[in-house]
């Protein structure tokens, strides 16, 4: 996939409608509205500014949840129009509906300096099958495309990559941005890479593992998904997570990171845990004497201090996934740890890959000494894939 996209600053925005494509996908409290982490909100304020300074009149698209064509309160976009509304100073009308009469009349009177938000298209569901007489009517309200909604560039939805079919289509600077960051940092990368991967599942991560090892130096494996490597080497792991069907293919993986000479870093002890509650008596194990009766919880020191070792060589860091239960607090030191190895090496590209990583790294307070932190959950692990992003891919080459 070419990363060279056209950006908005390629183009004449001035007198011109805009359909700006946002991820508002904020998590939020569905009972009050009040959203816990508006990064994906603040990260698009750029875009949304630049083309409002440049005489652009803005039309903001954006989804919120899985309501698959359902209409749903609490999904509704009114808590993000709320924050926007404050950041940019400005006020930022609502639509009553998704493409019905409401959204017609005020996205016909909109003038230029002025943004107006149309409430979660997936509210209908031909956003999700990429409706192409939906995606040509949504396309019908603007002059030109921008797509800044990087947390949803996998998607091929009508507002994602079915309005570029119809419209002059450029990348706003979040995903400009983006590919700068992770492209790079994947084609030309600051050596040694290093990958840390963690979360729950293998099979979460079996394509990523796969696209690394060909481009790693080291790849660190920690979370959920390291028991499943442990078994993989005759390892005991007690009642931890086994992702049961994927033992094989975390075989092969070990194998093949030999064979292509990427050193493979596994944990040597962990925390681990009778019950999983946030606060179980945590017990000191290690592969060797993993106890029948627990789980694993998060790394053990030994493990925290090989892998910030390992990070402080790097030239380029690159993360996706907690190494631990890090909801918990009481396990959150290996995702921590990780966190606060990164934020040290100031002269290494340090990239964080979204979700709940990205969360992470904002609650330790030290989000600021981090290259890039990606706004993308799904999209951003579909990236270090290698895989064609369709809301990417859709955008004029430069
Ligand atoms: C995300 O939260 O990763 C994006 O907003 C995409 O949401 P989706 O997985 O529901 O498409």
């Amino acid at each position: 996939m070419n990363y060279d996209k056209k950006t908005i600053r390629d183009i004449d925005v001035a007198g011109k409608k805009i359909l700006l494509r946002c991820d508002f996908n904020v998590p939020h409290d569905k009972a009050t509205g009040v959203i816990h982490d508006d990064t994906r909100i603040v990260s698009t304020l750029p875009t949304i500014r630049y083309l409002l300074d440049h005489g652009a009149a803005v039309i903001l698209l954006s989804h919120m949840g899985r309501p698959h064509g359902q209409w749903k309160k609490e999904l509704s976009l009114f808590s993000a129009r709320d924050h926007l509304e404050k950041l940019l100073g400005i006020p930022v009308p609502m639509t009553q509906d998704v493409l019905g009469p409401d959204t017609k009349e005020k996205c016909a009177a909109l003038q230029p300096g002025q943004v107006v938000l149309v409430e979660n298209l997936r509210f209908r569901i031909e956003e999700e099958k990429n409706d192409p007489d939906f995606a040509r009517e949504l396309a019908s309200l603007a002059d030109i495309f921008v797509f800044d909604a990087f947390g949803a560039a996998h998607r091929a939805h009508a507002s994602t990559e079915g309005v570029s079919h119809y419209l002059p289509s450029v990348a706003g600077l979040l995903v400009e941005k983006e590919l700068n960051f992770m492209g790079k940092a994947l084609e030309d990368p600051k050596r040694p890479l290093v990958a840390i991967l963690g979360g729950a599942k293998v099979s979460d991560k079996i394509g990523v593992i796969n696209s690394l090892l060909q481009k790693a130096d080291t790849i660190i494996i920690g979370g959920g998904m390291s028991y499943t490597f442990q078994v993989a080497l005759g390892n005991q792991i007690g009642t931890s997570l086994l992702d049961a069907d994927h033992v094989d293919y975390a075989r092969e993986m070990i194998a093949k990171a030999k064979e292509l000479g990427v050193n493979l870093l596994l944990p040597q002890d962990n925390i681990a845990t009778k019950e999983f509650s946030a606060d179980a008596e945590p017990v000191l194990v290690t592969p060797a004497t993993f106890p029948a009766d627990r789980m694993g919880m998060d790394l053990g020191p030994k493990t925290i201090e090989s892998y910030s070792q390992a990070i402080q060589g790097a030239g380029t860091v690159i993360w996706n996934g907690p190494m631990g239960v890090f909801e918990f607090p009481a396990f959150a030191k290996g995702t921590n740890a990780v966190a606060a190895a990164m934020a040290q090496q100031t002269d290494a590209i340090t990239i964080v890959g979204g979700g709940d990583s990205a969360s992470a790294v904002e609650k330790s307070g030290q989000s600021a000494k981090f290259t890039h932190i990606s706004t993308g959950g799904g999209a951003s692990l579909e990236f270090l894939e290698g895989l064609v992003l369709p809301g990417i891919a859709c955008l004029a080459d430069k």
